[in-house]
């Protein structure tokens, strides 16, 4: 194949943990990771120290990223238990709500229904929504969500029962959307080979038989996120190893490997890393940002040569196919296929850009 120009791809799902644990990932190394991935927009959780629950945590997080951003990006509010009018107050300045039904890394968990009601109802019905459940707390949020008359967006899905379930619901016409992450595709339990520590992440690494469920239904799949959530090497090894991986630089080969063996097509790409996630989360069109692919350029995955800070990658040793040699973010040079070149702060709040 010739070398590919594609629309400079949409992350909806990183953590860059700045501010509040930058000796993990910040606003500079993070964005240099996603620009190094293809990456020209990445949408940012909430589950910062402190979490992004109200405006003067907000504003922290606006100053962090505005000094340090290297790509667009957008950042969303977290929902908690006494918080649903001060989110919609801050709604325009939010890439969406997350909101958290289930136990992950950190503070963030929604376990009582008055607030999941509450921020269903007050929540701005044209903005995204979006949550992190699992089994159960899925079927619980897709009620919900119907009685409101809203859409939701359910990140990372990873298991079989998950997807027949969001499959049966868009057939009947509920507006849900969906993602899911490289690790839940290309890693099972049993045979990822990490380990104690490393094996960690949330929702866990699944059996072959739910991988092959989602490939079996790609159709039902609107996005392709990361979930790039970054722990040093030391933690992942400590007694009580936090949960998540690094995959802002390993999508995008992941993901082209696959259409080389045939499993996907590059139209399928293009679809969940650009168009569906611009859609889904209504994010500008930027017709003078594109990323240039060498479909053919075939490489080692090895976190010692990667931008991001943590140090480490579930897919060390991996030989991919298919690099990102070069990223052009709003007309101006931003990786050249080895350096980042787009300097701390040139990145833009997709909130601000759009008003
Ligand atoms: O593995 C995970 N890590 N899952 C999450 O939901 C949160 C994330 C993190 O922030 O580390
Ligand atoms: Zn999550
Ligand atoms: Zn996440």
């Amino acid at each position: 194949m010739s070398l590919l120009r594609l629309p400079g791809l949409v992350d909806p799902h990183v953590h860059l943990r700045d501010p509040g644990a930058r000796h993990k990932e910040d606003w500079d190394s993070g964005t240099a990771a996603a620009l190094a991935g293809g990456f020209t927009t990445v949408l940012d959780m909430p589950n910062n120290t402190p979490p992004i629950v109200d405006e003067a945590a907000l504003a922290q997080k606006e100053a962090a990223a505005r000094a340090r951003a290297r790509c667009d990006y957008g950042l969303y509010l977290g929902a908690g238990p006494n918080n649903a009018g001060e989110a919609a107050r801050l709604a325009p300045r939010a890439a969406g709500l997350k909101l958290y039904l289930d136990a992950t890394f950190g503070p963030l968990c929604l376990s009582d229904l008055d607030s999941l009601r509450a921020h269903c109802a007050t929540w701005p019905a044209d903005r995204p929504l979006l949550a992190h459940a699992e089994g159960r707390t899925i079927p619980a949020l897709l009620f919900v969500a119907e009685v409101y008359d809203r859409a939701v967006h359910l990140c990372h899905i990873s298991r079989r029962d998950e997807i027949e379930l969001i499959a049966t619901a868009k057939a009947r016409g509920v507006k849900v959307t969906c993602e899911v992450c490289p690790h839940h595709l290309f890693l099972t339990l049993d045979s990822s080979g990490l380990g104690p520590g490393f094996v960690e992440v949330r929702p866990r690494l699944a059996a072959q038989s739910d991988v092959d469920a989602l490939w079996a239904h790609l159709d039902i799949i609107d996005c392709f996120a990361t979930d790039h959530a970054p722990h040093t090497r030391a933690e992942k090894d400590g007694a009580s190893p936090p949960p998540g991986y690094p995959g802002l630089e390993t999508a995008l080969p992941l993901w082209l490997a696959a259409v080389s063996s045939g499993r996907l097509t590059l139209d399928d790409v293009v679809a969940r890393m650009h168009a569906n996630p611009r859609r889904i989360f209504g994010l500008p069109n930027q017709p003078d940002t594109w990323i240039d692919v060498d479909p053919d350029l075939v490489w080692t995955i090895r976190a010692d040569e990667a931008q991001t800070r943590c140090g480490w990658t579930p897919f060390e040793g991996w030989t991919v196919r298919g690099k990102v040699t070069a990223v052009t973010l709003r007309g101006a040079a931003a990786y050249d296929g080895e350096r980042v070149l787009a300097a701390p702060g040139a990145g833009q709040n997709v909130r601000e850009s759009i008003g």
